[in-house]
């Protein structure tokens, strides 16, 4: 069965090789970007191979995008299975939190949890109402606490992504018991614009667990955080 999908930041690199993927597999794929243009060439990339695919202005920030999302869903669509929270920043100016200006760590708090939380409000409504959904918060090694406490690396993005399974967890928690299964992945070390030119993965690697992950059976797990398709500590 083709399933309806919403991924953020799907304009390029991870985001936007998940929603390829997903649309792949024959599901219909929404695009969130937050620059309309840039989303519509990056829905018209893929579609010239899987035509289910559409752009949305999403920016994960503004209440205003989220609630338009959601009415657009709802009316084209009348549902949402999939939702990938992918969208992030990573504008640490520093590897040190007593050298961190809090203007950044607000803005990648709000980016990079904020933002997954107010969608996952948005739609877990939707997804309890229809008996199926699937979650995936695209999170990172950077916010494993055993890699915190060893390591100082981007303070206000490893705090968004610890905060960020954290997150996951409670969600999963909440919906114990209902078919909507809420997991966070790490796509690992990926070449993209925040991965950078020397990281050892493609965007193919790094999507893969992110849409493994969104396409789990009924009996799936819920509430974990993993890598490869395999579970990693948190
Ligand atoms: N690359 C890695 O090595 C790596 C490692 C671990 C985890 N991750 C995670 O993987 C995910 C994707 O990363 P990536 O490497 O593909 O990053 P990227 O190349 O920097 O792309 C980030 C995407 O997020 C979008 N975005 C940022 N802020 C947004 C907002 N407020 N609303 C909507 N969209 C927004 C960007 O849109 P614009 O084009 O408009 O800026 C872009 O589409 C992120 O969650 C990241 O933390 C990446």
């Amino acid at each position: 069965m083709n399933r309806v999908a919403l991924v953020s930041g799907a304009n390029r690199g991870i985001g936007f090789e998940i929603a390829r993927q997903l649309a792949k597999l024959g599901n219909d794929v929404v695009l969130g970007t937050r620059d309309f243009a840039r989303g519509k060439t990056a829905a018209k990339a893929i579609a010239s191979k899987n035509p289910n695919v559409i752009a949305t202005e999403l920016d994960v920030t503004n209440e205003t995008d989220v609630e338009k999302v959601v009415r657009m869903v709802r009316s084209d669509f009348g549902r949402l299975d999939i939702l990938v929270n992918n969208a992030a920043i990573l504008i640490d100016e520093s590897d040190l939190p007593s050298e961190t200006d809090l203007k950044i760590a607000r803005a990648t708090l709000e980016t990079n949890l904020l933002g997954p939380w107010s969608l996952c409000k948005a739609f877990i409504p939707i997804m309890k109402q229809n008996n199926y959904g699937r979650i995936v918060n695209v999170s990172s090694g950077a916010g494993a606490f055993e890699g915190i406490a060893e390591n100082l690396y981007a303070p206000a993005y490893s705090l968004s992504k610890s905060s960020l399974n954290a997150l996951t967890t409670m969600f999963a928690r909440e919906l114990r018991g209902t078919n909507v299964l809420v997991n966070a992945a790490c796509p690992g070390w990926v070449r993209t614009d925040m991965g950078g030119r020397s990281a050892q993965r493609s965007v193919e690697d790094g999507a893969d667990t992110a849409v493994w992950l969104a396409t789990l059976p009924d009996d799936g797990p819920s509430g974990g955080f993993f890598r490869d398709r395999k579970r990693i500590e948190w």
